[in-house]
Order: structure tokens, then sequence, then C-alpha cells
């Protein structure tokens, strides 16, 4: 593929406006040795994506000269070449992966992921249902076996977790992994996706623009062992009156205020704790056991849009409006 050229959305920080895209046409990227080129298929997108671009602005001078900035790390689609310390995998494999975080790579033609952060695709699972996978999946997975101490199995003792912004893409797959791992899951959406959320599984659903949804009060009066807590604008004297005695609340998006907390609960060892979470994908183990589960029919992707990559623009402002309801996807 060398010289070949490819269509791209470059981020382009400099363009005024909401979205700062630019399609351009850019060099089909090499693998190095452990990695693979992939002709993508579909891409999803994530908050994360447009946030990290004004830190990426600023990395900028750090990176290859020639390197673009491309968002999206979330892809699935086809090997069409490997490097050459790559075992894994050969061209005309299907898989799902996560590129590299910065330049991304997602929002165009062709990308390159370490085979590390590459999985099989099997027929069962569509390129979109597997791009909506990675960050997403990951985190609401990370968030319920890690900090939650939940069996996906459903072993273990029956546990109350809440999950807010049940309708958004991680909240989409932790109510459904919630419910794998035998947990009673109350959830928070708009009034608009409350029937969806039940259909994912929820025993009980709060619009959040009700007293008792902003609340987060439980409609069956329970405590919540664990909060994955996928919005912002909820302070901590919100959750602590719903958590048992030894409960978590895992927030996502941790500002300046939520990490004086953690940091005052862990000093003072109380029972009731706040812990941030961030997401950094290392190897493939728990990616396999998504794209395994949504083979099985045991987990789905709920897709908010498709957009053509010649229109990624739209996608992109979907994404930063935060009203997607599950994954936005972007297909090439
Ligand atoms: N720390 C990490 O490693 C990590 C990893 C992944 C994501 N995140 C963060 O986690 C957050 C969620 O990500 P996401 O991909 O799920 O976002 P998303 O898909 O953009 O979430 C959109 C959904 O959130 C709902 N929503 C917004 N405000 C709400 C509220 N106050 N209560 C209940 N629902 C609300 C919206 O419903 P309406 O349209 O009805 O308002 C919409 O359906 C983001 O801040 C993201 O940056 C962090």
């Amino acid at each position: 593929m060398a010289g070949k050229l490819m269509h791209a959305c470059v981020y382009d920080g400099s363009v005024t406006g909401v979205v700062g895209l630019k399609h351009v046409q850019v060099p089909v990227p090499t693998p190095s040795k452990d990695e693979v080129l992939i002709k993508l298929e579909a891409t999803s997108l994530n908050p994360f994506d447009w946030k990290a671009y004004k830190l990426k602005a600023l990395l900028r001078p750090l990176l290859a000269r020639n390197s673009p900035l491309i968002p999206g790390t979330d892809v699935a689609g086809e090997v069409v070449e490997v490097g050459s310390g790559v075992k894994k995998f050969k061209p005309g494999d299907k898989v799902v992966a996560i590129l590299r975080l910065i330049p991304g790579g997602g929002l165009s033609e062709y990308g390159v992921a370490n085979e590390k952060l590459t999985v099989s695709r099997p027929p069962e699972v569509s390129a979109a249902d597997g791009a909506g996978l990675p960050i997403a999946g990951l985190t609401a997975h990370m968030a319920l076996t890690q900090y939650a101490g939940l069996n996906l199995d459903g072993s273990g003792p029956q546990k109350n977790i809440l999950v807010t912004a049940a309708s958004g893409g991680v909240g989409q797959y932790a109510v459904q992994l919630a419910k794998l791992g035998g947990a009673h899951v109350t959830a928070t959406c708009g009034a608009r996706n409350v029937d969806l959320v039940k259909s994912l599984g929820a025993d009980e659903v709060l619009d959040y623009r009700t007293p008792d949804g902003a609340a987060l009060r439980s409609p069956s009066g329970r405590k919540y062992d664990a909060v994955v807590h996928c919005t912002t604008g909820v302070s901590w004297s919100v959750f602590e009156p719903n958590l048992s005695e030894n409960g978590v609340m895992i927030d996502l998006t941790p500002g300046a205020a939520a990490m004086w907390t953690c940091i005052v609960k862990n000093v003072t060892c109380s029972g009731k704790r706040l812990a941030p979470l961030m997401l950094i994908p290392k190897d493939d183990r728990n990616l396999v056991c998504l794209v395994e589960l949504v083979k099985e029919r045991k987990l789905k992707t709920i897709i908010d849009s498709r957009h053509r990559l010649g229109r990624a623009e739209e996608a992109w402002r979907k994404c930063i409006d935060g009203h997607a309801t599950g994954k936005i996807i972007v297909e090439q």
C-alpha cells in the first residue's frame, strides 16, 4: 500500500465552528512490526474523540511531522497487511480493533492497530456492532467487573447497580452486562428512552428530568452497591444517601470536586467511596469477551445513527451534542 492515498477526515484545529474536520487525501499508513493494516468498514465515535482533540492539537508538535490527526479509535474492518512480527492475523481476517489514541485514524479508509488490541470478528458480529464495542464496552466491563466486583456469569452475591445515562454509548452496555452479572439494575435516561432501557434489561428506570430521577432514588427503595456514572453535573451529595454502606460511585468523567471527594473518602477510610475510572486498553482479553457475548446474542450494540465517511462531520457534531441513543457509527 506504500504510496497509495486514501480519503480521511483530519482534525484541523484552525477551522472555526464546532466541527473542525476537513476531508483530505493522505497516505495509507504503513503497519510497523507489531501492527496490522485494516481496511475499515465501520468506526464508532466516543466523546473522548472530540474531548481529546484539544489536547491532541497541543501535542501536535510532538507527533511525527507528517502524521495527520484523524479522530476515531474504535473500528471494525478487514486486515489487508500485517507487520513482520504479527502472528495472530493474516490478510482477509475480519477484526475489531482499537487504533492508537494519538493520532487515531478511525475517520478514514484504512487504519493501523497493534496486534494486541485487535480481535477476530466472527460473521455473526456485523462491522457496526463490533465497532461500537471497544471504548464504550470495555469501560462498562471494567466498571462492573473490576470496580463493582460483579462476575459476568452471574455467580456471586446479587448487587444493586445504578447506571446513569443508560441510553448512552457506555450506559447501554453497562445495563446489559450488569444484568448478565445477575444484578438488580436501576437506570436513568431521558423520557424518550425509558422503554429502550427497560428492553435492555433494566429493572427500574428513572427519567433524569423528574425530581426522583434527579435525586437518583430507586423506586423500590434499594441502596446501590455500585453506580456506573456515565454523565456529569451530579454532585457527591446526591449519590451519598443512595449508596449502600460500602457502596462505590464509579465516576467516568471526574472533575476537580470528584477528585477531592475521592481523596477525602480515602483518607477518612469511609465505607462509601468515589472511584474515578480511566480506561487504558492494554490487551485484547476483555474485548474478546465482549465480541463473544455479541456473537452469542447476549449483548447488543444499540446504534443511534449511521453516517457515510463523506459526511463524517454530521456524526462528529452529533457526538459533541451529547444526546445520542447508543453508538454513532461512520461507515466507510
Ligand atoms: N474514563 C473513561 O475511561 C471513559 C471511557 C468512556 C467514556 N467516558 C465518559 O463517559 C461519559 C459517557 O460516555 P458515552 O459514550 O456513554 O456518552 P454519550 O453516548 O454521548 O451519552 C449520551 C447519552 O447520555 C444521556 N444523558 C445526558 N445527560 C444525562 C443525565 N444527566 N442523566 C441521564 N442521562 C443523560 C443522553 O440522553 P438525552 O439525549 O435524553 O439527554 C444520551 O442518550 C462521557 O463523559 C465520556 O467522556 C469516560
